[in-house]
């Protein structure tokens, strides 16, 4: 069967083939760090199953509307209001399946074949292969420490020239931690605007930053798309559950697309991620030991010979270049450091071309959202591993 051209474009996720490897070294009775996760390793709040488990004994398992349950979308209001002390009407909040349903809405009410939006690279794996999926074009823009891995007005200004249809921006990013300062958010959201093009603000490590706090796009504008959801801070990856906030008159081709595309988000997600809110205390510490773990591997990975130039402040990754490790292990390039670390010492971790081109065959990506011991455990193996 000969299937759609379109899939050429398509880029297996590469941390996919490590946890493969991961799993057939640990059926071999292997220990592995694992690393090279996305996902936080706490568990559901209990609240949260507690009232997953009532909705399914109270048989809450048919349809919502495609927008999502209406008392959910008001504890997102609220929780904005909270948040930032941004006032956001709910019948511009759309709830989706995963953060990755409210991409497909996104770009799906965007684009036309060939539109291309503005993307950091290094970023978010998916992003570019959604947007190749729904016709458009990922407009690569490679970004580095001078910029703290983020886009600004001036390295936008040859794309908005271009004719570019839409700007992701990843705040806190993935893979870098880095944020945007609100300052450069605001210039980027008002020239953008200028040229008639939308900004999508993907803010689904928001909640997961270190001694300040993140700002919403819509704190600037509301005619910005902002997408989160509950899988990070919230601690609900497996749940599937997400949101989208859109400019009123965008609300109905929203809608018309998540009726088609999804019927609605999981009804059984959407009835527990209502008691998470309240789970904020609990939410609060484990970023603070998500900070602990930050700390720790930054010290020790620069004492190891990886340069982390900027740090990150946010979500739970640390984007290193390794460049002086390879030199001193004689090695070829980041995939290989990283099969060879795996397979030496046992320890799980993402070679940069997941995330892109630039300069990604000297960059690796370390998830610290595991706790203590194991962060503890890798570090003593990597450390063992550098010094062979
Ligand atoms: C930057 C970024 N956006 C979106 C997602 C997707 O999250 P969800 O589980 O909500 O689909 C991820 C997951 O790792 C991510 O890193």
């Amino acid at each position: 069967m000969q299937w759609a051209d379109k899939l050429s474009m398509i880029q297996p996720f590469y941390v996919m083939e490590v946890l493969a490897q991961v799993k057939a070294l640990e059926g071999q009775g292997r220990d592995i760090v694992r690393f090279m996760v996305g996902e936080p390793e706490f568990a559901t709040p209990q609240p949260v199953l507690n009232a997953g488990i009532q909705a399914l004994e109270q048989d809450q398992t048919r349809y919502t509307d495609a927008r999502g349950l209406a008392s959910l979308r008001k504890q997102i209001a609220q929780w904005y209001d909270r948040q930032y002390g941004v006032s956001v009407p709910i019948h511009r909040i759309i709830v989706t399946p995963g953060t990755s349903g409210a991409f497909i809405l996104a770009f799906g009410i965007l684009l036309n074949p060939g539109d291309s939006v503005a993307i950091t690279d290094p970023g978010y794996p998916c992003y570019p292969n959604i947007i190749r999926m729904l016709g458009g074009e990922p407009y690569l823009i490679p970004v580095g420490p001078e910029s703290e891995y983020q886009l600004d007005a001036q390295l936008l200004k040859p794309a908005i020239e271009k004719g570019i249809r839409g700007v992701l921006i990843t705040s806190p990013s993935n893979p870098t931690g880095t944020l945007i300062a609100p300052k450069v958010l605001k210039e980027v959201i008002e020239l953008v605007g200028h040229s008639k093009g939308m900004v999508i603000s993907d803010e689904i490590y928001h909640g997961i930053t270190y001694g300040e706090q993140a700002q919403t796009a819509l704190s600037f504008s509301d005619n910005v798309i902002v997408i989160n959801g509950f899988s990070k801070f919230f601690a609900m990856t497996g749940w599937r559950l997400g949101w989208m906030i859109v400019p009123d008159e965008a609300v109905k081709a929203v809608e018309a697309l998540a009726q088609n595309l999804f019927i609605s988000a999981p009804t059984i997600s959407q009835h527990a991620a209502q008691s998470v809110f309240g789970c904020q205390d609990q939410l609060l510490d484990q970023v603070a030991a998500y900070d602990r773990n930050r700390q720790v591997m930054i010290a020790r990975l620069r004492n190891m010979g990886f340069i982390i130039a900027v740090e990150p402040r946010g979500a739970f990754y640390i984007y290193a270049d390794a460049t002086h490790v390879l030199k001193k292990t004689g090695l070829d390039d980041a995939q290989q450091l990283c099969t060879v670390i795996l397979n030496d010492v046992g320890v799980a971790i993402t070679p940069g071309l997941d995330f892109g081109q630039y300069r990604s065959n000297v960059h690796v990506r370390f998830s610290y959202a595991v706790g203590p011991e194991r962060v503890e455990e890798g570090l003593m193996r990597l450390e063992r591993f550098i010094q062979k």
